[in-house]
């Protein structure tokens, strides 16, 4: 599947994601700058989030009670940040955008 990460600058990184891969993850393998991830991928940190559009959030399986905690601890949050790192790369996400904050402090 093919994620475009767009950052706060408008600089735009389309890659290929692997299913099953964290949305997280596959910034990590891309390099791509603006996800931190901390904490590794376990919803305990907040810095690897980002901004998804609309059309792509109905795809995606709802926050559980720990991302939704989290997100209350990030930084620039908008009603449509999430945690990448609990996001799965499905086929069903090909083309996905992911907006990245300003910063993740
Ligand atoms: Fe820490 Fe996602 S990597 S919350």
């Amino acid at each position: 599947a093919k994620v475009t990460f767009i950052e706060a600058s408008g600089k735009q990184h389309e890659v290929t994601a692997q299913e099953g891969q964290s949305v997280m993850q596959v910034a990590m393998d891309n390099l791509v700058p603006g996800i931190v991830a901390e904490c590794g991928g376990f919803a305990n940190c907040a810095t690897c989030h980002g901004y998804v559009d609309d059309a792509w959030l109905k795809k995606i399986p709802p926050p559980d009670a720990a991302e939704e905690g989290m997100i209350e601890c990030a930084f620039h949050v908008q009603p449509n940040s999430r945690l990448t790192c609990q996001i799965k790369v499905t086929p069903a996400l090909d083309g996905l955008v992911v907006r990245l904050p300003v910063s993740q402090t």
